[in-house]
């Protein structure tokens, strides 16, 4: 393909975006072949900042890069967008409740929603990551009816990648031959990183190499407060990460992949969740941006425990953010 692609990015001065950016103006998230003209939004207080980072980029000589264009106006950084990566969302700030975060992210996406159901692509492919993500990605729908509903995603790649990694090192096997480790739920310390189904090859299954007081006491408390653990030792988020893992979704979803993948999508209903809520379920991707939550798992006590946790906290959080914002 020659036409550039048009990529979004929102909170384009920050962490994760300078990690991020040079991946998808270097070929890494869209394929070698295929230009892209960044649009890159930040608050207005940022915007010297931001252009910084565009010196840079053209300092990196990528020979993809077909243009960059900055504002601090979210409807002309939306306009005839493809590809929407949304890192931008109000930060925790020291003494804040957790209220107060979802009522400030919650109208910051009602705000880019309605400006992407009026200037983006038809078919526009959504990922937010800014936290917290999976209600952040709700209101959004909420206010972008015009999107299909498919086309909305928050990242828990991060998720599984992480609990990949750490059954390698624990099991001290190659990261290549571990598969099928999923994340149901929300992107929070709510969420269920699920080995019962994945396998390790040449040694067999999880669920007999890794018992389960292990995953009880350590795996799954330790996956699901990773986040926390990067912030305390480097204090600052994972940054070079989460970028990695949003090139990872984004890559997987628009080019297909081999591989079952972890996205936060609009339930279907599947496995009991509340059809539109945004949930982490173990997906295949074809190639073109097609995916299919796959049904055919079966859930134990010990997992369906775990996932109507998640559940219950992502329900609470899309009524509060909701009812905040009416
Ligand atoms: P950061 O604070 O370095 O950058 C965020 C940027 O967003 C800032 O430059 C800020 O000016 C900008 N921003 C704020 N409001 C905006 C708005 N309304 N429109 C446009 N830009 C806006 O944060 P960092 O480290 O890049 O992280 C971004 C977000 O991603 C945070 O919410 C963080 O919690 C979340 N995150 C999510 C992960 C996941 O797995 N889902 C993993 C890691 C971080």
């Amino acid at each position: 393909p020659d036409r550039p692609i048009n990529v979004c990015v929102t909170g384009a001065a920050g962490q994760i975006a300078y990690s991020l950016l040079p991946l998808i103006a270097g070929g890494k998230v869209f394929g070698r072949h295929q230009p892209v003209s960044l649009r890159l939004l930040e608050i207005e207080a940022a915007l010297p900042s931001l252009e910084g980072v565009v010196m840079e980029l053209e300092d990196c000589a990528f020979p993809l890069l077909h243009s960059v264009f900055i504002t601090s106006d979210a409807r002309e950084a939306f306009r005839s967008c493809d590809v929407a990566v949304l890192l931008g969302a109000f930060p925790r700030k020291q003494g804040m409740e957790r209220k107060d975060l979802l009522e400030k992210n919650a109208g910051i996406f009602k705000e880019q929603g309605e400006a992407l159901n009026f200037e983006a692509a038809a078919n526009v492919r959504v990922i937010v990551v800014g936290n917290p993500a999976n209600t952040n990605a709700y209101v959004l729908k909420h206010f972008a009816p015009n999107v299909p509903e498919k086309n909305i995603t928050a990242l828990t790649r991060l998720d599984q990648n992480r609990a990949v990694s750490l059954v390698a090192r624990k099991l001290g096997v190659p990261l290549s031959k571990v598969s099928d480790i999923y994340i149901w739920g929300n992107h929070s310390s709510t969420q269920y990183p699920d080995v019962l189904h994945g396998s390790v090859e040449g040694k067999g299954k999880l669920s007999d190499l890794l018992d389960k007081s292990y995953l009880e006491e350590n795996f799954i408390p330790t996956i699901q407060k990773r986040g926390a653990a990067v912030i305390a030792a480097r204090k600052m988020s994972s940054a070079m990460s989460a970028a990695n893992a949003v090139c990872d979704h984004l890559h997987d979803w628009l080019l297909g992949s081999d591989s079952i993948v972890s996205m936060s999508v609009a339930s279907d209903g599947s496995y009991g969740i509340e059809r539109g809520t945004i949930f982490s379920f173990p997906l295949r991707c074809s190639r073109g941006g097609n995916y299919e939550i796959v049904k055919e798992l079966q859930l134990d006590d010990f997992s369906q425990r775990y996932i109507k946790i998640t559940a219950e906290e992502l329900y609470a959080e899309k009524a509060e953010a909701l009812a905040l914002l009416s």
